[in-house]
This record gives C-alpha cells, sequence and structure tokens, in this order.
C-alpha cells in the first residue's frame, strides 16, 4: 500500500512538473507588448510609462497616434486631453506646443506630475532600435495625411522591420499598405460576446494584413484555431491577469497586450 501511494505521488509530481515545462515553454514565445507602455504603473502614452515598459523587458511598446493641428504625430489614446491630461480640447485643434504645456502626468498620480504627451519623433529618438513598436492609427478618419506621415518617420528612423501597425480602421490599414508594402499589419476587432468569425468574415480580411487582435474576454479555442488557420497571427488585448495569460496561451494565443509586463514575463 505504502509503496503504491509513494509511486502515485512520484506519477502526480512528474506529470506536474511536465506540464509547468510545456506551459512555461508556451509562454515564452509568446510576445509581451506594453499597453500604452506599462499604464498600470506609470502615465499612459507617457516616454515614463514606455521607459518602464522597457525595462521590463517587452518585445514591444504599444501606443496610440494622433495628429496636432499643426500636424505633428503625438502618442495619446483619446481624441480628447481631458481625461488623461490637465487640459482640455480636441488633439486636432490643439497645435504641438500647446499639447506641450499640459500636464500628462498628475491625473494618474501626483507623483508623474510634469510628465509630457510624446511626440512619435521623441518616442523614436529615445529608442531607436532597441525595441519594437506596436503602433495604433487611432481615430485616423480625423486625421487625413496621418498615415503618410507616420510612415514617412518610421523610414527616417529605419524602423519599418521594427513595427506592427494596426487598426481598428480597414481604410487606415489599406493605406499604410500602399505606403510601406512591406509592413506588418494588424486588425483591431472588438466583441461584446462570445467571439465568433464566418469564413466569409476571414474571405473578407485583406491579405496584407498579419495579425488579428481581438479583446481576449470571449476568446474560445474554436476562434483561435479558425484564425491561424485562415494564416493569420493571433494577438489580443488587454491580458493583466497571469491565470488569463495561461490560459489564453494554451489556446493558441501568439501576442498579448498588456497593462503589467512583469507579471507576464519570466526572468
Ligand atoms: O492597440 C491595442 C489595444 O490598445 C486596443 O485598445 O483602446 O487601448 O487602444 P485601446
Ligand atoms: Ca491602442
Amino acid at each position: 500500500m505504502k509503496k503504491f501511494s509513494l509511486l502515485f505521488v512520484v506519477v502526480v509530481v512528474f506529470v506536474l512538473l511536465g506540464y509547468k515545462f510545456v506551459a512555461d515553454n508556451l509562454e515564452n514565445n509568446v510576445v509581451i507588448i506594453g499597453h500604452r507602455g506599462a499604464m498600470g504603473y506609470a502615465p499612459e502614452n507617457t516616454l515614463e510609462s514606455f521607459k518602464l515598459a522597457h525595462e521590463m523587458g517587452v518585445d514591444f511598446l504599444e501606443f496610440d497616434v494622433q495628429m496636432t493641428k499643426d500636424g505633428v504625430l503625438v502618442a495619446i489614446h483619446d481624441t480628447d486631453v481631458s481625461r488623461t491630461t490637465n487640459g482640455t480640447g480636441q488633439i486636432k485643434d490643439l497645435t504641438l506646443e500647446e499639447l506641450k504645456q499640459l500636464d500628462a502626468g498628475s491625473k494618474f498620480n501626483k507623483k508623474h506630475a510634469g510628465a509630457r504627451i510624446p511626440t512619435v519623433r521623441e518616442i523614436f529618438e529615445e529608442f531607436g532600435d532597441e525595441t519594437k513598436y506596436y503602433i495604433e492609427t487611432k481615430s485616423p478618419q480625423s486625421y487625413p495625411g496621418i498615415e503618410e506621415k507616420l510612415i514617412a518617420l518610421i523610414n527616417e528612423f529605419n524602423l519599418l522591420d521594427k513595427v506592427i501597425l494596426h487598426s481598428a480602421n480597414i481604410e487606415s490599414l489599406s493605406k499604410l499598405h500602399k505606403l510601406a508594402p512591406d509592413a506588418e499589419l494588424g486588425l483591431l476587432l472588438w466583441y461584446t460576446e462570445t467571439a465568433y468569425i464566418s469564413d466569409e468574415e476571414i474571405d473578407n480580411i485583406p491579405e496584407y494584413i498579419k495579425y488579428i487582435i481581438p479583446n481576449h474576454d470571449y476568446l474560445t479555442e474554436d476562434y483561435i484555431k479558425k484564425v491561424k488557420e485562415a494564416g493569420f497571427s493571433i494577438h489580443t488585448y488587454t491580458v493583466n491577469e497571469k491565470e488569463d495569460f495561461g490560459r489564453l496561451v494554451e489556446m493558441g494565443v501568439e501576442g498579448v497586450i498588456t497593462n503589467y509586463p512583469d507579471i507576464l514575463i519570466k526572468e
């Protein structure tokens, strides 16, 4: 009886270790993308947030691009500055000089007072080719010419092979593809119930799209399998819990966008 119990324990331990080994290796191959930097710890879409995410070892810095009244590309999520700064107004109605006067840190935490909305140029100057960039054209319909400016800036810094450009706006993706046929592109999707994609919807996704990027909440194994079998890679947002990360990786997700990179990144 005792021999049987010992054997049972040994078998269980080996099974658990084997499972952990497989899970660890799967997780280690998954791309980690810092959402607006590391926005769980620092004011979103600021250099402070990007520096922290970079230090934590993300594969990509994710940020949202919009354009000022005087045509400068800046990293900010909302079309209006009021949620994240001490100012008011729309990005498209404010000059860079006006935007630069705003405090983009205090609303997150007083200790970040003085953080500024960065230009995309400043982000590239800060990190160069030491990281990769996961760049979203946000509300591109409000900013005629934003795609041209973005590709020109990426090319100026010779970073085309270091970026994944993504958007929920298919016209913006089409423009980006025409401007930079070699750029890797991703389509953002949003589900509010169990994720489903029909054969027709899959067939209608342009062949130049490489990544399908849905929110993670309603993903299923079948959905992920279907998308991958159609030839796409699948990344998902916004994954902040270790448990969700493990489950999604087991289901076949290949990249996650997270507010807390350190929770998902292994030593
Ligand atoms: O860009 C991926 C993810 O950031 C999309 O959600 O609203 O945070 O831009 P959002
Ligand atoms: Ca985004």
